[in-house]
């Protein structure tokens, strides 16, 4: 009696789903996925690229440069498959995705992983859970990542629209680095030497230098629009060492999303990008046709006492005459308006930027700051040196080795992964879980630098319970000079609750915290000579990297790793590690 089953059966597979729903529910499991898989391969392969009239190979994912995008909706699975075919040592990162009890997926060698070698491969598995807007993918291992970079596109869940008017286009405007020398050589030898490294010999716009530079002019990117239309721009700043200034001549720029959080739209002429931060803008071309071109420009902002490269990438906005009908007619004989930027070190337009950024804090899309937090943190950023080695000549200051630090205290990397330590419970020679809550010895930190500049070294991690709200306050120091830090929190989102120029001072500055509609975010930039004050919650279990953006401080030593506990239920602890993780 086949027919009487099939209601019956049916009965239990819609008992045992609305159970399973109501279990998921009860269960407040968050990481959970509701859209479909993704898949993609990455083969890294060397591949030869010519800019600035010089040939080089340089690392690439399947020979493309920039690097493949990576297109997920909200609540989708990414699986990433990275076969490596290189001579050198490879990991990836996906640079702001929160990895919700995926941190074997994070990817920064010897901290959630060991490296992938030549001839292995690596499965990246995550879910993109509660992000839209734009990311990147990149290297996470040595300076791999001058070539090894690409954007992460999250739409919003099928059916739900942006907080804006829906654009026409959306565009990626992705910043690089071009150097003409090998930049795996370039730090190696900076290392070695104790001195600072050489600098790039151009930025790039999606890969291209643009005319600015000589032997380039074929070489810009262009972006080509239509009269009375509104463009995405999902802007990403994939440069190893330098924050950028963004301009489009005559045009206004709203920005509408940072690091895939939406924020209060505002306008803006030019905005500032640190490496490592994204933003989504919205670009309203002119009502009708302009008779004209405009060039884009990005130079950097530099506040530090050493050399940069500050050079021009340009791109065109050109204008589709609308008396012709292909899309490839465009006029070359317009004239070109040109945009003006801040000067090299308009640490006051910075300031002024960053303060206008703003969560949505709506209903749909609330700011969930811990409004009291259970512990509190007080790190210092900055340079120092270390002594030369016997036998040696160093060309850092006055002989020494520049060297970089959080509290003093400049990261030794371990030579396996901190997150397989932990989780097999081997980490007594791998990390100590001491990092101290304040510097050990306080100064003035923005006041005349101490004479001793000697840095402390460790590997050790700040231990959190699950679930714990935290405060970090962030201070530059003068040691070596103010700088400008930007610096990335993996896991997690952050809310920028303050920043200020000088000292931190606890007794004042916590009064003036904006804890209704702060900016959240996965890199910040902690002001030169000032301080930056972050609140977040530790509600993801696994060791998770912290670090200047600026890929010469990292090397230098400005990272140190938190490590979050497992809580007690089963969806708040890490699961294993995948199988084929890769072994040091
Ligand atoms: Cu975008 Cu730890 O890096």
């Amino acid at each position: 009696m086949a027919f009487s089953l099939l209601p019956s059966s049916l009965l239990v597979a819609a008992f045992m789903f609305s159970t399973l729903t109501l279990l998921l529910s009860l269960d407040g499991v968050r990481a959970q996925q509701t859209g479909i898989t993704r898949h993609y391969r990455f083969d890294i392969r060397m591949a030869n690229v010519t800019r600035l009239c010089h040939t080089k190979s340089i690392v690439t994912v399947t020979g493309q440069f920039p690097g493949p995008k990576i297109v997920a909706r909200e609540g989708d699975r990414v699986v990433v498959k990275v076969v490596n075919h290189v001579q050198y040592n490879v990991t990836l990162h996906w640079h702001g995705v929160r990895q919700l009890r995926s941190g074997w997926a994070d990817g920064p060698a010897y901290v959630t992983q060991c490296p992938i070698r030549r001839g292995q491969s690596y499965v990246y598995n995550f879910t993109i859970v509660a992000q839209r807007g734009t990311l990147f993918w990149h290297a996470h291992i040595s300076w791999l990542r001058a070539t090894l970079y690409g954007p992460i596109i999250i739409l919003p869940a099928r059916g739900v629209p942006y907080p804006f008017s829906k654009p026409y286009k959306e565009v990626p405007i992705v910043f690089g680095e071009w150097w003409n020398a090998d930049t795996e050589a370039v730090i190696s030898q900076a290392l070695q030497t104790g001195g600072g490294p050489n600098v790039s010999d151009a930025y790039t716009i999606n890969g291209l230098p643009g005319p600015l530079y000589n032997c380039s002019a074929k070489d810009t990117f262009k972006l080509k629009v239509k009269p009375g239309k509104t463009y995405l721009l999902r802007m990403i700043n994939a440069a190893l060492n330098d924050e950028l200034f963004f301009s489009i001549a005559n045009h206004t720029l709203t920005i509408v999303d940072v690091d895939a959080v939406y924020v209060k739209p505002f306008d803006t002429d030019t905005l500032i990008l640190a490496p490592g931060q994204t933003t989504n803008v919205l670009l309203r071309s002119k009502p009708s046709f302009p008779h004209a071109t405009f060039l884009m420009a990005a130079r950097p902002y530099a506040t530090g006492s050493g050399t940069f490269d500050n050079s021009t990438v340009s791109g065109f906005l050109e204008y589709q005459d609308p008396r012709t009908s292909s899309t490839a007619s465009f006029n070359k004989k317009l004239p070109l308006f040109k945009p003006s930027l801040p000067s090299l070190n308009d640490t006051a337009f910075v300031a002024n930027f960053t303060s206008r950024l703003r969560s949505l804090a709506t209903a749909q899309f609330p700011a969930k700051v811990p409004r009291t937090v259970e512990r509190q943190f007080f790190f210092t950023v900055g340079l120092g040196t270390s002594p030369c080695p016997k036998n040696q000549t160093c060309q850092g200051p006055n002989g020494t080795k520049f060297a970089a630090t959080v509290s003093n205290i400049s990261f030794a990397m371990p030579t396996t992964a901190l997150l397989q330590a932990h989780f097999f419970g081997q980490s007594k020679r791998v990390y100590s879980p001491d990092f101290p809550y304040s510097p050990l010895i306080p100064f003035n930190y923005t006041g005349s630098p101490p004479n001793n500049t000697l840095v402390s070294n460790g590997t050790k991690l700040m231990v959190l319970p699950y679930n714990t709200t935290v405060e970090l306050v962030m201070q530059d120091t003068s040691i070596l000079g103010a700088e400008s830090h930007p610096l990335h929190l993996h896991g997690f989102n952050f809310f920028v609750v303050g920043q200020g120029f000088g000292n931190y001072n606890p007794a004042k500055d916590p009064a003036r915290f904006n804890l209704v509609d702060p900016v959240e975010r996965n890199t910040v930039g902690v002001p030169a000579g000032g301080w930056v004050a972050i609140r977040f919650r530790a509600d993801n279990p696994g060791v998770w990297f912290m670090h200047c953006h600026l890929e010469v401080h990292t090397s230098w030593g400005l990272k140190m790793a938190w490590l979050v506990l497992d809580g007690s239920l089963p969806n708040q602890k890490l699961p294993p590690p995948p199988s084929d993780l890769p072994n040091c």
